[in-house]
């Protein structure tokens, strides 16, 4: 069962995601970090900022989640833009060593397949965040999705599209579709940290955690893995039946365990 963690803000969501990446950073050879875009990781991103100053960060890896195909790699809302004005900037990071999968059109076809190849060959990933879909996606990996997909291409939901629309000037600008890790590729990660935050996210977190495992729900997956933290604030956790036993849970949890 996934470690439900039920904060009062976003910053105090980010701090407790920062402080276990920064244990990362400081104690494994080579970490290697899942990183998401979207709004729900920014705080985290924001909390490393003040908490990496003055860390070695010279052998972090990265692996972004997903890109969007056919959007110009130079265009603000690509996720390689994203990840390098949010994460590798700010915090000092390599840009050699964060990878985004690519969505060059022309080579979009073997793109996913040479992104598993660089995870593998990275030693795989030892962190990954994740947001959630409001129709219960992670990654891009809409509802459908394999459990044992990998990297590739795919076609985003009009409801993805929306959500999303808010991040350029129209609809029709947002691109129709994405290369994504796959699920069976977020899990083999080794340990999976995915945050949600408000009323907007409270029905995808509940069916992802206390629903059946189905591909209709792809963040369902979660429940597959055995090292899972659920970092949410008080209105994403208000559809979840067992809220007060994850409370109850954290509250009594031994000092000496992580998350
Ligand atoms: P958001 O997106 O963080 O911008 O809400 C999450 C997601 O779509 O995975």
């Amino acid at each position: 069962m996934a470690e439900v963690v039920i904060l009062d803000s976003r910053a105090a969501a980010g701090a407790l995601v920062a402080d276990e990446i920064v244990r990362l950073v400081d104690e494994v050879r080579n970490p290697v970090l899942g990183l998401a875009t979207g709004s729900t990781p920014l705080p985290v991103y924001e909390a490393l900022r003040e908490r990496l100053a003055g860390h070695d960060v010279s052998h972090v890896r990265g692996f972004a989640l997903d890109e969007y195909v056919g959007l110009d790699v130079t265009h603000p809302e690509s996720y390689r833009s994203v990840i390098t004005r949010e994460v590798i900037e700010p915090l000092g990071l390599d840009p050699e060593l964060i990878r985004v999968p690519n969505g060059a059109l022309e080579t979009v076809r073997h793109a996913g397949d040479d992104y598993e190849r660089e995870i593998i060959d990275a030693g795989g990933v030892d962190l990954q965040i994740l947001g959630i879909g409001t129709d219960g996606h992670i990654g891009f990996n809409e509802p459908g999705s394999s459990f044992a997909s990998t990297t590739r291409l795919k076609t985003l939901t009009e409801q993805t599209r929306a959500d999303n629309a808010r991040f350029f000037d129209s609809l029709d600008e947002v691109p129709r579709h994405c290369i994504t890790q796959g699920l069976g590729t977020i899990l083999r990660a080794r340990h999976l940290v995915l945050l949600a935050f408000g009323v907007a996210k409270a029905e995808a977190v509940a069916a992802a955690l206390e629903g059946p495992v189905s591909a209709m729900i792809p963040a369902s997956a979660v429940q597959l893995h055995p090292h899972v933290t659920v970092v949410v604030d008080e209105a994403a956790a208000s559809r979840l039946e067992l809220a007060d036993y994850y409370r109850y849970s954290y509250e009594n949890k031994p000092s000496w365990q992580g998350i």
